[in-house]
């Protein structure tokens, strides 16, 4: 993966545990244009790598990143809490798995963090003079951030879990009946999300319709789960080793010198995709296609296996 040098420019907090960062460019020149729904790469060292939607206008930048604290972090949010101004962080070229797709009308739905990805859409339906509405959803008002800005748009409606509770998010009511050219986005926690689009789909709106963002898998709660290791082969040497149940395919293979490929370790990058050549795959991942599923790719950082043993083809 090719590096960005950036340098934090900017630094304020939206929220008591919501920061956001502006990066810039160390050489002084500007970022590679990005598109609405895009996310970044943070490499925060010794091997961590976290991924960041950008909140900000797109474009080619200052990039924009919206950061929640998280009380059981990994390291992740923690870390970057701890960037001060003129801090240096590595960061990769903008990818976007999360974009805005042709429709006459967008149901922007927002929960939380989920804000991020979701503001940038908003500033470019704004500036394309594009139908849209958004729905923000969050535990207090004090926990919103952008709020100021959002306020006195017209297009915004709140969503807070201590005020009215005749006006706490109600898909049947916000959402509504499916409606054709009409795309739905949802960011947020993973409950949140499961909770809109499982509404949704009962509502009638075709999965095609509903676009969703997950980030931050945890992997340690998804090995949880109490299952039996298995045993990866690699086709190329025939070599097996065990995947233990707090292990992922990934730790197994860098562990025992194998030269995997990797970036994000939560099933979001796609760096790490390998053909399965025999077994029966557990996907856990949120960047493969159903298609590209059955077409055997696999994700070793956050993929498990069925089968006791798992071929794949490094
Ligand atoms: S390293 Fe990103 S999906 Fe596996």
């Amino acid at each position: 993966m090719t590096w960005i040098e950036a340098v934090v420019h900017a630094r304020t907090l939206a929220t008591p545990d919501i920061a956001v960062l502006d990066l810039a460019r160390v050489d002084g020149t500007e970022f590679p244009s990005y598109t609405a729904g895009s996310h970044v790469d943070v490499h925060l060292g010794s091997g961590l790598v976290r991924q960041y939607s950008l909140c900000g206008p797109p474009g080619p930048g200052p990039y924009r990143l919206a950061v929640l604290n998280v009380a059981n972090s990994r390291g992740g949010s923690r870390a970057m809490h701890a960037l001060a101004l003129g801090d240096r962080v590595r960061i990769s070229v903008p990818r976007n798995h999360f974009p805005l797709v042709d429709a006459r009308s967008h149901v922007l739905i927002a929960g939380g963090i989920g804000i991020a990805p979701l503001l940038a859409m908003l500033t470019h339906l704004e500036q394309t003079g594009t139908d849209y509405v958004l729905h923000y959803s969050t535990r207090t008002r004090s926990r919103a951030a952008f709020l100021d800005d959002l306020t006195a748009n017209p297009r915004v409606r709140f969503h807070f879990d201590d005020e009215d509770p005749q006006l706490l998010l109600d898909v049947t009511r916000d959402l509504g009946d499916p409606r054709p050219d009409t795309a739905v986005y949802v960011c947020g926690p993973d409950g949140f999300m499961d909770y809109v689009v499982g509404k949704a789909e009962g509502l009638g709106w075709p999965r095609t319709a509903l676009h969703t963002e997950r980030f931050g898998t945890d992997l340690t709660a998804a090995t949880a789960s109490g299952e039996a290791g298995f045993t990866v082969r690699l086709a190329s040497t025939g070599a097996e080793y065990l995947v233990a149940d707090d292990q992922s395919v990934l730790d197994v293979l860098l562990d025992n010198g194998v030269d995997a490929p990797y970036s994000c370790q939560q099933g979001i990058c796609g760096e790490c995709v390998v053909r399965v050549l025999a077994g029966d795959p557990d996907h856990r991942d949120d960047v493969l296609t159903d298609a590209e599923h059955a077409d055997g790719l696999f994700t070793t950082c956050s993929s498990r296996s069925h089968t006791p043993v798992l071929e794949v083809d490094l």
